[in-house]
């Protein structure tokens, strides 16, 4: 394994050991699960190289104490990582390194994809990651870079950046790793009290119901049913649901079959944060 913690060492050992070569990027804050070496053993199958970014990126936060709280474990991310692969180039560079003095975030226009939903509840939230990611992207310069559909919305904003910046990459969607009871893997999940975390189930129980709803429903039936469910259940606070269009994650006007849609759901349990979304159709 190659521990790199700078972007020059980095350029470097990508335009001499590794020249020539397809690079897959994985972009991370580490505490890495299953969720996170989905996508870097997708990287490894599809890429002769792969970086894969730890880095905790402050300007995203817009809680300070979400930032404090946010674990760091290099040394369990790397002993996981190994067990994919031991040529793997792990990038962990320092908050000086990456925005020297300036801690300040880019100020992005994605086309009012960063208005709605984690945009409108966490303020500056997607400037921050189109600031670490352009950086990322710009040093790293992978053919390829890889996000999960956990954070749907993340994953749009990431390719209208790269076409927004024309930076020559293939961004790469995988599918949301689950528990087994249902539960969309976070590093998050470990906050919870064992109780709620079996409970928490009810998210993706009540998403793939409103999935099925939805074939005879309107959006708005189903994200009223939706709301019931969750005033139902007092472990649950919904903060949102959402039924929109999957690409520009626009409300829908009326369906249409040739469109694809969304639910995206944000609720708290145990005063933990969860996200969670799925497929309509
Ligand atoms: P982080 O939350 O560490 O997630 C890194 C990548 O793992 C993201 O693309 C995320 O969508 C994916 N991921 C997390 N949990 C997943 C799950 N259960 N199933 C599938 N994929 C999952 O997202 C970020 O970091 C940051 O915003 C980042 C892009 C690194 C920029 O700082």
């Amino acid at each position: 394994m190659v521990l790199i913690k700078y972007k020059k060492e980095l350029t470097e050992h990508l335009s001499f050991t590794e020249k020539k070569k397809s690079i897959g990027l994985v972009p991370t804050m580490g505490a890495l699960h299953s969720g996170h070496t989905a996508l870097v053993q997708r990287a490894a199958h599809e890429n002769e190289v792969v970086v894969v970014s730890i880095f905790v990126n402050p300007t995203q936060f817009n809680n300070k104490k979400d930032l404090e709280k946010y674990p760091q474990t290099l040394k369990n991310d790397m002993d996981l990582l190994e067990k994919i692969s031991k040529d793997i180039l792990v990038f962990a560079p320092t908050v000086k390194e990456m925005y020297s003095n300036k801690v300040k975030s880019e100020n992005y226009n994605f086309d009012g994809l960063e208005n709605v939903m984690e945009g409108a509840f966490r303020e500056g939230h997607f400037d921050g990651v189109g600031t670490i990611v352009e950086i990322l992207l710009n040093s790293v310069k992978p053919d390829k870079a890889y996000f999960g559909e956990k954070d749907f919305q993340q994953l749009q904003i990431i390719r209208k950046l790269v076409e927004m910046r024309n930076i020559p990459v293939k961004i790469i969607g995988c599918p949301i790793v689950r528990e087994s009871n249902g539960l969309a893997l976070s590093s998050r999940n470990e906050r919870l009290s064992h109780t709620v975390r079996n409970e928490a189930a009810f998210i993706f129980k009540t998403l793939t119901s409103a999935q099925r709803i939805f074939g005879t429903e309107s959006a708005k039936n189903v994200k009223d049913w939706v709301t019931k469910q969750f005033k139902k259940h007092p472990d649950f606070e919904l903060e949102y649901i959402e039924i929109t269009e999957a690409a520009t994650l626009k409300p829908i006007i009326r369906k249409q079959k040739n469109r694809k849609y969304r639910a995206f759901i944000s609720a708290y349990a145990d005063g933990v944060r969860l996200i969670d979304n799925i497929a309509l159709n």
